[in-house]
């Protein structure tokens, strides 16, 4: 049988690396065969573990791009993870049709937008796949409103692609991100 594909999406401090880590234990619970993977690029804390905002962490295999996806893989796992997809290119989409399609249920979890409200497009192939999309929300910095949906960027520098935490970024609702932005 073919697997399940599942994504995870929202805004920062969402719980995204929170939801993936409870699938993964889930499956090692289950003395099931996983591999856990995450861009190098996301080097924010330890490059060979993925952390949430609340420093629960698990090993992670550090990859560039999604070709090193598949050579990594023994055949036998029963589940693949996947966090920060995001700053993954967007043949990732095939490398996980690929994973789901030969039985392999796969979890991936990414920011849906930029600061800009722009979409992550390796997110939205991803969501298209999906069997499951499970779309979390932040409490709002601003207001207090559990309606965080977008991620703000507090300071000017860098760029759409620009690793970091809560020195530059907040999560907000997008009553707030527009007010924000009109105060600019
Ligand atoms: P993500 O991967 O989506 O950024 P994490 O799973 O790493 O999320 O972090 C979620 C944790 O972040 C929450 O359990 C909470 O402890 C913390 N947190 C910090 N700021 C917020 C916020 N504004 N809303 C919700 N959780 C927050
Ligand atoms: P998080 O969703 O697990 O909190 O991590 C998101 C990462 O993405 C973090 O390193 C900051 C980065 N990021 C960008 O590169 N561009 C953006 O537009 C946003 C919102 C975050
Ligand atoms: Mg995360």
């Amino acid at each position: 049988a073919t697997g399940n594909l599942v994504v995870i999406v929202g805004p920062m401090y969402s719980g995204k690396t929170s939801e993936l880590i409870s699938f993964i234990e889930i499956y090692t619970l289950g003395k099931k065969k996983i591999k856990v993977f995450k861009p190098l690029l996301d080097n924010r804390y330890n490059e060979t573990s993925i952390v949430s905002h609340s420093n629960t962490s698990v090993k992670a295999i550090p990859i560039n791009n999604s070709a090193e996806i598949l050579p990594r893989l023994d055949g036998d796992e029963k589940a693949i993870f996947i966090d920060e997809i995001q700053f993954l290119d967007e043949s990732l989409r095939e490398v996980v049709v690929e994973m789901i399609n030969s039985g392999k249920d796969v979890y991936c979890a990414g920011l849906d937008l930029s600061y800009k409200n722009n979409p992550f497009k390796v997110t939205s192939l991803l969501m298209s796949h999906a069997d499951t999309v499970i779309k979390k929300k932040a409490v709002c910095h601003e207001c207090g409103e559990y309606k965080g949906t977008i991620t703000y960027k507090t300071v000017e520098n860098g760029g759409e692609i620009d690793v970091g935490g809560f020195e530059k970024y907040i999560a907000v609702c997008r009553d707030c991100y527009l007010e924000l932005n009109k105060s600019k």
